[in-house]
């Protein structure tokens, strides 16, 4: 007899562990940057109505794909439409490539999360201290496999026990950790400036890479195309309103997006200018902020608790990712989840050892030009995963039609209020769209246009 799957107790559960996937590192190191590099308030506004469309209509169609089939994507895809499975292979490689560098930055967190916590914060805003750390031989991939231990243990406890419980508990504390510490940035004195840079649209920086550059961002944020949102979604009640539960999703998610440009846009513009806003990514997060923070009046403890806030974004991510592909594994293979995490940890080990050590001792080893975790980055994000959105748009706008979504949508008599504009979007929009990200992220990667 089939063991009865794992589900949700119940909506809040499940929206807060969604919630908690599409709330990481993106939010926190990459919007506030876009946000000041392409118009601010306009970029802003751009990606606001993308998220209430194309990253509705994306989101949606996982999470009742998910809820539909009660199967993570190995599986679900192939029932939908047997000439579709390759999707289903193909959403379950994404995490199994993103999970391993995933937790290789995860660990970077924990390093500076500790370091700052321990009053230490002064040495990690010196100048070597980040390209020493990463250069090391050992002490990244020491890290690398606490972070990873750590989100292996939530997937051992569960759906309900694990997932849904630490969720409930990590995501209020999240979005509190960032209201006070953006509440404190806006105080400092020069604030108003930095924020104004963050905020009024400047049109002069608007044009079709602003909407490329939304879309991209939106993408990520929403945890789209990596096997996620279905498995999330399998996880879901039948009783449970998927309507509102995707704008609550998203509503958290765009929430935190805005907060964290609330306080790294102001503080960095404070502390070096305007010119400090260029940076985005590992470089904003291990470098300049640190930086920042001990320029910063009480920037110890507002670094300490920064760095905390990073580390439960990642955390929450790097969980729905090793679920996303635990549960692969589980119901294709039909193992029991401690062998399944056991086969993910072995695989996480073997793909994020090269990505730990390539910013360092192997740093002279690159694919196509590019160091690992660059490598598997620009694989996932820019390639598989447009590809698996798109293969997704295709075949509901096109082959099942939208009412396989909508129906399960509405099951229990909702209204969804944006109906037509689904229809709309998944059949012609859409697949526009990502074709758009397909193209403009892979000539940023080669260098052929600037971003
Ligand atoms: N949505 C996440 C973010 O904004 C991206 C992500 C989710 C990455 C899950 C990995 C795993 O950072």
């Amino acid at each position: 007899m089939e063991k009865k799957r794992s589900s949700f107790t119940g909506e809040i559960g499940f929206v807060l562990a969604a919630a908690g996937s599409a709330v990481g590192l993106g939010n926190l190191w990459r919007f506030p940057y876009l946000a000041a590099q392409y118009g601010g308030g306009i970029f802003i506004l751009v990606y606001v109505i993308l998220a209430l469309t194309f990253g509705f209509t994306l989101m949606a169609t996982e999470i009742a794909i998910g809820r539909k089939t009660k199967k993570s994507p190995s599986i679900a895809y192939k029932q939908l439409h047997p000439k579709f499975g390759f999707i289903g292979w193909l959403s379950t490689i994404v995490p199994i490539i993103i999970l391993p560098y995933y937790c290789v930055i995860g660990g970077w967190v924990v390093k500076y999360m500790v370091t700052f916590i321990g009053g230490n914060g002064k040495a990690a805003a010196a100048d070597n201290y980040f390209g020493t750390f990463i250069g090391a031989s050992s002490s990244p991939l020491i890290y690398f496999a606490i972070y990873l231990g750590l989100t292996a243990i939530v997937i051992l406890l569960g759906v309900e026990k694990g997932i849904e419980k630490i969720s409930k508990f990590l995501m209020p504390l999240l979005l509190a950790i960032s209201v006070v510490i953006a509440v404190y940035i806006m105080t400092l004195p020069g604030a108003g400036a930095g924020l104004k840079y963050y905020l009024l649209p400047d049109f002069s920086k608007f044009s079709l890479k602003t909407v490329c550059a939304a879309m991209g961002q939106m993408f990520y944020s929403l945890s789209i195309a990596m096997g996620i949102l279905i498995t999330y979604g399998s996880y879901a009640r039948d009783d449970t309103s998927l309507t509102k539960s995707v704008n609550q999703i998203e509503f958290f998610d765009t929430a935190v997006a805005l907060l964290a440009g609330l306080m790294v846009v102001p503080a960095v513009y404070i502390f070096s200018g305007e010119a400090g806003t260029k940076a985005s990514g590992a470089g904003l997060m291990f470098i300049t902020l640190p930086k920042v923070f001990e320029q910063m009046k009480g920037g110890m403890i507002i670094g300490a608790l920064f760095f905390v806030l990073v580390f439960l974004a990642a955390l929450t991510s790097s969980i729905s990712l090793m679920e996303a592909v635990v549960s692969s594994l589980m119901d294709r293979f039909k193992m029991g989840r401690v062998k399944a995490s056991v086969i993910c940890l072995v695989l996480s080990v073997i793909l994020g050892v090269p990505s730990s050590l390539g910013n360092g001792v192997w740093s002279n080893i690159t694919i196509m030009g590019m160091d690992f975790l660059t490598f598997f980055d620009y694989l996932s994000n820019s390639v598989l995963m447009p590809i698996v959105a798109l293969a997704t748009s295709i075949m509901i706008g096109w082959v099942l039609g939208a009412d396989t979504i909508l129906d399960e949508m509405t099951k229990n008599n909702e209204k969804l209020g944006r109906e037509k504009l689904f229809r709309v979007m998944i059949k012609y929009v859409s697949p526009v769209f990502l074709l758009v990200i397909l193209v403009f992220f892979t000539l940023v990667q080669f260098g052929w246009i600037s971003y």
